[in-house]
């Protein structure tokens, strides 16, 4: 079997399973585009046509209010079907595997298929095996990788800084089992971010040899010092499974962001987070509703984003079929 790849012979990107190994220009790319889809608040939201005729299905099999919700409007808003299979009422539940549910729903002319899952690797199984004109997009795939998530961050920080080279910028928080933070990081490198921070108590670190071109802090007050953005991440309960935590109230006082704590980054800082938020835990409610606060504005790019990643991935087909 050929080794897998997410673009097609032509080089053209065909599935998005992850970030790594995207380059700046192609991650670019998608964040014009998207760009091009964000209207001002009170504005009727971008649509088009261009998915007109094409069928997203998405299959979630761990709980989503973001992802789920914008690549739906994405889907509609793109002039495309939008189908949401509920997995635990589907026929996965009667022992059915997933590529028989894959291959049930391709005959149905599924086109695209937006997969969340806790599995490591589901996404990638299924891209090997759907028909050649069909997608995946992982919408978030164990700890592994949430790619939407990691370039609507990018568009974030580039709309509130203008660039990347010379930011530094601190991911807060259980970095090691956050997809989300993997995402986000292999975006900012290939965007060549000035100093990309690592900021998380040691049992919440990463492996060392993971994302190798990040300055590691165990403290958060020197790891916020002078930072322009600061990315904060909710603990990830559901992937503990040896590392015990403090209770909410000690995690707060030694790790969350609040305001005394915000005054050490620099004062023109945005404060990010990618939700769900735990309130009092990681984050602060006035520093989540705060000035520096732009949560509400990565959901907007939310939809922005993945309205780009459909219309570039069916663009790219169309470009294979017309030259065949
Ligand atoms: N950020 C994110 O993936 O949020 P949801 O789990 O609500 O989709």
């Amino acid at each position: 079997m050929m080794p897998f790849s997410q673009h097609d012979s032509t080089g053209r990107l065909r599935h998005l399973t992850t970030l790594d190994g995207l380059g700046a220009a192609e991650i670019r790319q998608l964040l014009d585009r998207a760009q091009g889809f964000l209207r001002a608040p009170g504005q009727t939201p971008a649509r088009s046509r261009s998915l007109e005729g094409v069928t997203v299905a998405n299959m979630f099999t761990e709980p989503s209010t973001r992802t789920r919700a914008s690549f739906e409007l994405a889907t509609r808003r793109l002039g495309g079907d939008a189908l949401n299979l509920d997995i635990n009422l589907s026929s996965r539940q009667k022992g059915e595997t997933v590529l028989d549910t894959i291959y049930t729903l391709q005959a149905m002319s599924v086109d695209v298929f937006v997969i969340r899952d806790a599995e490591p690797g589901v996404c990638q199984y299924v891209a090997e095996h759907v028909a050649e004109h069909v997608s995946v997009i992982s919408a978030g795939e164990a700890h592994l990788s949430h790619p939407t998530q990691g370039l609507l961050d990018a568009l974030t920080v580039l709309q509130y800084k203008g660039g990347f080279r010379d930011l530094v910028v601190a991911v807060v928080g259980d970095i090691r089992h956050s997809r989300v933070a993997r995402s986000t990081c292999q975006a900012l490198t290939a965007l060549e971010v000035g100093e990309l921070r690592l900021v998380a108590p040691e049992p919440l670190m990463p492996d060392a040899d993971e994302l190798t071109q990040t300055t590691r802090y165990t403290n958060i007050d020197a790891g916020i010092a002078h930072a322009d953005v600061v990315i904060m991440l909710r603990i990830q309960k559901e992937r503990l499974k040896t590392v015990s935590i403090p209770s909410d109230q000690e995690y707060h006082a030694q790790w969350g962001l609040n305001r005394a704590r915000l005054k050490l980054a620099r004062p023109e800082v945005i404060v990010m987070h990618p939700g769900p938020m735990n309130r009092e835990v990681e984050i602060a409610s006035d520093v989540a509703d705060g000035p520096c606060s732009v949560i509400r504005q990565q959901v907007t790019n939310g939809v922005a984003v993945r309205m780009a990643v459909l219309e570039t991935l069916i663009e790219n087909r169309l470009g294979r079929w017309s030259r065949t």
